[in-house]
């Protein structure tokens, strides 16, 4: 959602005559764009307003965007020097205004309202990460406020977009040439249009999977989706998948902990039986569809038992790859009032174990893939060597092969011939 942001705020920015530029030390303005989901990633703010106010002398303006601009507002002015404007998740159609306003000697300037009904949530087509692959946000915002998460706080409540304008979009970037486009929201499943004028057929609890369906039928090449958040993931989804060839076979499905007393501390509103059910859904399906989770250990109370249960849980569901953190305690949450009594070392310890389960269960399950072909949307020169093309398979695994720049933007068979820990390796056939 983050690199969705910043595609949008390039958008509004070179429509104002501004010039997008990589290079940090070319450009007269600097926007960084901020995580608060852990610790760490709210640090990397900090270094990195130090680094530029000690490597540029010419000083350039610096906007804070994204959660932490969101949740410290004007407060960022006091902790870090060096910052001109703040602007917060749903003031970034706003962007041009506040460096106007900036530029007007307005400094310390903070933009932290709600978003114009008009905002336009289309990219233009230079602006994207990719020009095969695009992320369309279908939903912004959580309601569920799972006890350790801040976005719920960062990015307010759910605001959904309407089928309408999510398939003009899609056919718009199919116009363009895109050949994948990631249907994206902190919780896609609890996707519900409120706009009278495109709620025909996407009202209740399957409003998703209706407009997977939708999606699926402008003909775009691949759709990906993500995250789900279980308790409100239909098995209506699972369908749909196995109706629509374009719709891709991969599910991320965070799960959290193994543990029922967890997930019940951290209102997670599933239990693992629930979870479970989903998963053989998913595992039964004619589609072969992979799935991948985040997981947190060291959630204040977790004993070694509950963790335990989530090493068998990762037995279970041979995941392609998980995402696993260590519970990092962030203000304003539920959880910051528990005592977070798992010590650093036993955080770490729990980390690595999982880590190395999880390494070993995704060997043995990337084994299949040794000898098949794969459908590979060649995105990019690979970045290790330049006879080498990059693109993902429609489970999305990274492949990398080799072949000429004449292929990228198509969807390559690839063989197989090497597995490694992030990526697979083949050859076109
Ligand atoms: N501590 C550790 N991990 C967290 N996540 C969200 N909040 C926290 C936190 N306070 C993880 C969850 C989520 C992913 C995006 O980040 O696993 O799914
Ligand atoms: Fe955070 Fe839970 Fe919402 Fe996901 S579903 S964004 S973990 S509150």
């Amino acid at each position: 959602m983050n690199v969705s942001d910043s595609e949008r705020v390039a958008t509004t920015l070179s429509a104002r005559g501004y010039e997008i530029t990589d290079l940090q030390d070319d450009a007269d303005v600097v926007l960084i764009n901020t995580c608060s989901v852990r610790e760490r990633a709210e640090h990397k703010l900090y270094t990195e307003v130090g680094r530029i106010r000690k490597n540029r002398p010419n000083k350039p303006v610096v906007g804070v965007m994204g959660c932490v601009a969101q949740l410290e507002g004007e407060t960022l002015f006091d902790k870090i020097e060096g910052v001109d404007f703040v602007l917060g998740t749903r003031a970034v159609g706003r962007v041009a205004d506040a460096l106007e306003n900036v530029f007007e000697g307005r400094n310390q300037f903070a933009d932290l309202g709600e978003r114009d009904i008009d905002y336009d949530w289309s990219v233009a087509e230079g602006q994207r990460h990719s020009p095969y692959v695009a992320f369309v946000p279908i939903i912004e915002g959580c309601n569920k406020f799972c006890t350790y998460c801040i976005v719920p706080f960062s990015r307010g409540r759910e605001v959904s977009l309407t089928p309408s304008e999510v398939i003009r979009q899609v056919l718009e970037l199919r116009r363009q040439g895109v050949k994948e486009i990631h249907l994206i929201g902190q919780n896609v499943n609890s996707y519900r249009p409120t706009d009278e004028s495109g709620l025909e057929g996407f009202a209740g609890k399957t409003a998703f999977s209706r407009l997977l369906r939708a999606v699926a039928a402008t003909g775009i090449e691949r759709i990906k989706f993500n995250t789900s958040f279980p308790r409100d993931f239909h098995l209506d989804i699972v369908d749909a998948i196995e109706e629509n060839e374009n719709l891709c076979n991969w599910v991320h499905l965070p799960v959290q902990s193994g543990s029922d007393r967890v997930l019940k501390a951290m209102k997670r509103l599933h239990t693992v039986d629930r979870y479970k059910k989903i998963i053989d859904r998913i595992r039964s399906s004619n589609r072969e569809i992979t799935l991948t989770t985040d997981i947190i250990v060291g959630f204040p109370g977790e004993t070694r038992e509950d963790f335990q249960q989530t090493v068998e849980l990762f037995e279970y569901c041979r995941y392609d790859s998980a995402y696993i953190f260590k519970y990092s305690p962030r203000f304003g949450t539920p959880a910051y009032k528990m005592e977070d009594d798992v010590s650093h070392a036993e955080k770490t310890a729990r980390f690595l174990e999982l880590e190395k389960v999880q390494k070993r269960l995704q060997s043995e399950s990337l084994s299949r893939y040794n000898g098949r072909t794969l459908s590979v949307l060649a995105e990019k020169v690979s970045a290790k060597s330049a006879d080498d093309l990059s693109g993902h398979s429609t489970c999305h695994r990274v492949v990398n092969f080799k072949g000429d720049i004449s292929l990228l933007g198509k969807a390559v068979d690839v063989r197989i011939t090497d597995i490694k820990v992030n990526s697979l390796y083949g050859e076109v056939v």
